[in-house]
């Protein structure tokens, strides 16, 4: 394929707003509804690493064994429509959402050789008009251009609280107190690891939704992407 030098950065122009934060922080509901309101194209990075917890389990791989993991990641058969997602043309939507795929997709993203090989595939969900995309590295390595960058958290509490819920509606028991040991202990994991830690940059604004309603963090992020 020739590149040419113009499309490239034509492309590059392209406006990406990035969403990072902690899990259960309620940025995949806010991400989607904001690339609604625009128009615009969504990137649910964590979704990527959920799969390659997946294909690990499947393929038995050893969740501290890099290399192998990196090369599945290559291998990966991923194929999106609409809201439905397939692994290896499995229907896999509901079996990445559970809290230990939750685990596997942190220990997976902690392996230089699966964020490598998941780079090109999140940057490819850039196209026009433009793109939201959500996760813990899109401000700081995969869009640091984003025109927009923002930091939604909320206090641990209250995002156990809403992961409980959400499991409940879903008719998954769930203990809270288990739900925030997880949490806590995901938190740790995604900005303390060395590559692409969970951080908030010093151009990033930062959203706390503790107190807030989702309506309320979509007007707040349409309106700082107005002023950008
Ligand atoms: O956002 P979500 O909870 O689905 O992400 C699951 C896990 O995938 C995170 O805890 C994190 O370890 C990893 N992840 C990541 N980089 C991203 C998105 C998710 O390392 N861009």
């Amino acid at each position: 394929m020739v590149f040419d030098t113009q499309d490239l950065l034509d492309h590059h122009k392209l406006p990406v707003i990035a969403i990072d934060g902690p899990s259960a922080s309620g940025k995949g509901s806010v991400a989607q509804l904001v690339a609604k309101h625009l128009g615009f194209h969504y990137l649910d990075s964590g979704a990527l690493y959920r799969l390659v917890g997946l294909a690990s389990l499947w393929q038995d791989i050893d969740l501290t064994d890099g290399i192998r993991l990196g090369a599945a990641t290559s291998r990966l058969k991923i194929h999106f429509d609409a809201d439905l997602i397939y692994l290896d043309g499995q229907e896999v939507s509901a079996a990445i959402r559970t809290e230990e795929m939750g685990k596997r997709a942190s220990a997976v993203g902690a392996q230089p050789l699966v964020r490598q090989a998941l780079f090109a595939l999140q940057r490819s969900f850039l196209q026009a008009p433009g793109l939201v995309a959500d996760g813990r590295d899109m401000s700081t390595v995969i869009f640091p251009q984003a025109k927009l960058k923002v930091f939604l958290t909320a206090r641990v509490e209250i995002r156990a609280q809403r992961r409980h819920k959400q499991l409940i509606s879903k008719g998954i028991s769930a203990n809270i107190d288990i739900l925030t040991k997880d949490l806590v202990d995901r938190d740790g994991l995604d900005t303390s690891r060395q590559t692409a830690p969970l951080i908030k940059t010093a151009d990033a604004f930062l959203l706390d939704t503790s107190e807030m309603g989702i309506e309320q963090a979509v007007q707040t992020i349409l309106t700082w992407y107005k002023l950008a």
